[in-house]
Parts: C-alpha cells; structure tokens; sequence
C-alpha cells in the first residue's frame, strides 16, 4: 500500500502543492512534521481530507493560492486514495 502509494503521490497533483519530498512549498503544507493544520494526523483523517479536500475559506496557511481540491484534483479511486493516504501517513509516523 505504501509503495503504491509512493507511486501515485508523485505523478498525481499531490506533489505540485506539497513537494517532491512532501515538504510543502507556498501552496501546500508539509506533510512530513507532525504538526498538521486541519486534522489530527490519524490515518482515517488523512483518507477523509484528501477525499474531501479542503475548501479556500478552510485553509490555515495564508500563502496558499488554491484550495485543495477533493482528491486533490484528480479522479483518484477510493482504493487509490486509501494508497497514499498509508504513503503520507508513513511521511509523518517515522522514526
Ligand atoms: C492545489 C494545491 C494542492 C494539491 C494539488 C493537493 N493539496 Fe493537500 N493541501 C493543500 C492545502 C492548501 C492544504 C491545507 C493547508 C492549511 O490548512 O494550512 C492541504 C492539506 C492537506 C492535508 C492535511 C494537512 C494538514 O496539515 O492538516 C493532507 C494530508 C493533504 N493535503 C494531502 C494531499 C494529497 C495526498 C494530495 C494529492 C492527492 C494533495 N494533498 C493535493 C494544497 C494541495
């Protein structure tokens, strides 16, 4: 799962937003840290954000241009979604 996981955040919009490496850049926040801005970092909160997205008036980072998209743009499936949602929540459950 975290492999495949791996392989969709890159190619998928994910990366545009929070980086290469996951670290954020000015429209996205870093999903590496355990600070999170809108959830508590559990698995179940990450696969509900990422499939609801996260509305303009919503977002906490002020430099963010866009909303997050529900399935951050893309047409992702729900098994897909689950995939990187175990991906990112590998990022932040290190060490
Ligand atoms: C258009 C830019 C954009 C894209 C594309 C995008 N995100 Fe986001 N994402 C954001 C913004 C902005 C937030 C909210 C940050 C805030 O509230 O400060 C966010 C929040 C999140 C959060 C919650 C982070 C937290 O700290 O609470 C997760 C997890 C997440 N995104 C994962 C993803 C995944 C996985 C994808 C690809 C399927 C994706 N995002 C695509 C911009 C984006």
């Amino acid at each position: 799962m975290i492999a495949v996981g791996d392989s969709i955040f890159h190619p998928a919009s994910c990366q545009r937003c929070h980086g290469m490496d996951a670290k954020g850049t000015v429209r996205g926040p870093d999903l590496i840290d355990d600070k999170w801005a809108q959830i508590d970092g559990t698995y179940p909160a990450i696969v509900a954000i990422v499939t609801t997205g996260v509305p303009k008036s919503k977002i906490k980072m002020a430099s963010a241009p866009f909303e997050m998209k529900a399935r951050g743009g893309t047409n992702l499936s729900d098994e897909q979604i689950r995939d990187v949602a175990a991906y990112v929540y590998t990022l932040s459950h290190h060490s």
